[in-house]
């Protein structure tokens, strides 16, 4: 098939994505209630030079600049989060509207520019409120999550065609409440298994609220994934590939969603961290989703050991190139990733909702070259475009980020935006790597002269 039929504008959605905490600011503006980055972020200790949200990218207040420039980039599509505690500042019960209001007037501006709008409910910042009532612990989230669902849908759902209930619930679930980096800081595995089994009751909650208002709306979920290769070709190796591959990437999630029950090479693991009798929820949250997001970033290897829970860890793998987050940058495993996820469900569509890279950046003469993230773009969409053509029901692509902008417990020290933010003056500057992406996207297909560099797909 030629690349002509594979992407073309229209047909495929080329997008970039960005998350409400990490790039909007003004955390408490407009009668916000707070959430647990908010908290987590002011928290001395935790982040990088005690770093916060609390100004980002002010996405909040330059959102207008931010839909222009996805225009003149020639970008169709972005996928963007809603601050739970801007609509619903305890969480549940009174909407504030000036919150809603917010991504009322962006969903508005974007159609207005013909950028199909990619909404996440929750992209980490759950509300204060319902953290210091158990958060992802208390059983009532799911209900708490599907009423929070109807309100966005009941203001949105007139406009917005594409929803992402949760993203990364597993990042969630294991740097949140396992290891304790991530909001809300905590260190109990037994919390971590409460909120993955949690989380997916509260996607089944969400999924079910929007589709009883909107059932011509398509609702998914986008999930963690890193390629796993077995270190070698033993069984126990392939074994423990196959319990990282369950922990880290879409089979803890989706195995549930589409299956019926946790992944068979995990669950025995987590079985005793998950709530007593979570058995008698698996009916009903075998409601597979209408398509899967997939973000990934980066592949490892790992090799069988008696020495952690899981019982794996990572091994060096073959040579190659890092990022400045120290990761691999291994593209044929996102064909891996791809693969694996539509051998294993059949899902009607698949996006990637994420992918990208933070590398050094510098502003030039007015101008950020950045070639070492064009690069790793080009080789990453060769492999979905190669998913593509092999039969994976790929409909998009969405660069992470958008913006360069508050990176978690990393604070600012890491870009990952295809447009630079002086977060001094909040100026903007395309990157190089941007000016490639949007004449990828304005041509729907790759440029003639910049031929998209084959991944070595194998392994
Ligand atoms: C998250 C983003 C994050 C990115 C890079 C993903 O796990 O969804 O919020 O910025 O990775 O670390």
């Amino acid at each position: 098939m030629p690349e002509q039929d594979v992407a073309t504008n229209g047909r495929f959605y080329w997008g970039s994505a960005t998350a409400a905490y990490q790039v909007e600011g003004s955390p408490l503006a407009d009668g916000a209630g707070s959430c647990v980055w908010h908290e987590f972020s002011h928290t001395p200790g935790t982040t990088y030079h005690a770093q916060t949200g609390d100004i980002a990218a002010d996405h909040y207040h330059k959102w207008p600049e931010d839909v222009e420039l996805m225009k003149n980039m020639g970008l169709n599509s972005y996928r963007f989060s809603l601050r739970w505690a801007r609509i619903l500042p305890d969480g549940t019960g009174v909407v504030n509207p000036r919150g809603l209001s917010f991504y009322d007037r962006l969903v508005d501006s974007l159609l207005a520019c013909g950028i199909e709008p990619f909404v996440t409910l929750f992209h980490w910042d759950m509300p204060s409120a319902l953290f210091r009532m158990g958060g992802w612990s208390n059983p009532d989230v799911a209900d708490w999550f599907g009423d929070y669902a109807a309100v966005v849908v009941g203001a949105l759902g007139d406009r917005v065609r594409y929803w992402m209930t949760l993203n990364e619930p597993y990042v969630v679930s294991a740097e949140g409440h396992l290891v304790g980096n991530h909001a809300p800081g905590m260190r109990n595995i037994y919390q971590m298994g409460h909120s993955v089994h949690h989380q997916l009751r509260a996607h089944i909650a969400g999924y079910r609220a929007i589709k009883a208002a909107r059932p011509g709306a398509r609702v998914g979920l986008a999930v963690h994934n890193a390629a796993v290769w077995p270190g070698t070709g033993s069984g126990p190796d392939i074994a423990a590939a196959e319990r990282a591959e369950g922990w880290h990437n879409f089979p803890m999630f989706l195995d549930p969603l589409v299956h019926g029950r946790y992944p068979p090479a995990l669950e025995p693991r987590l079985r005793p961290f998950l709530p007593v009798g979570y058995e008698n929820d698996m009916p009903a949250l075998q409601v597979p989703p209408d398509f899967v997001g997939i973000n990934y970033y980066h592949g490892y290897y790992v090799r069988d050991t008696s020495d952690n829970w899981l019982g794996f860890v990572e091994v060096d793998g073959p040579e190659a190139p890092r990022t400045k987050m120290n990761w691999a940058v291994r593209p044929e495993g996102l064909h891996r990733v791809l693969t694996q996820v539509h051998e294993r469900y059949h899902l009607p569509a698949v996006f990637i909702t994420e992918n990208g890279a933070s590398y050094e950046d510098r502003v030039v003469g007015g101008a950020v070259h950045d070639a070492d993230r064009t690069a790793y773009l080009k080789s990453h969409i060769a492999a979905v475009l190669q998913a593509k053509r092999e039969g994976v029901p790929v409909e998009g692509y969405f660069v992470w980020a958008l913006l360069d902008n508050f990176e978690w417990a990393h604070g600012y020290s890491q870009r990952f935006g295809i447009v630079y933010v002086d977060f001094e003056t909040q100026e903007r500057t395309v990157k190089d790597s941007g000016r490639w992406y949007g004449e990828l996207a304005r041509a729907g297909v790759p440029p003639q002269d910049q031929e998209l560099s084959a991944p070595s797909i194998g392994s």
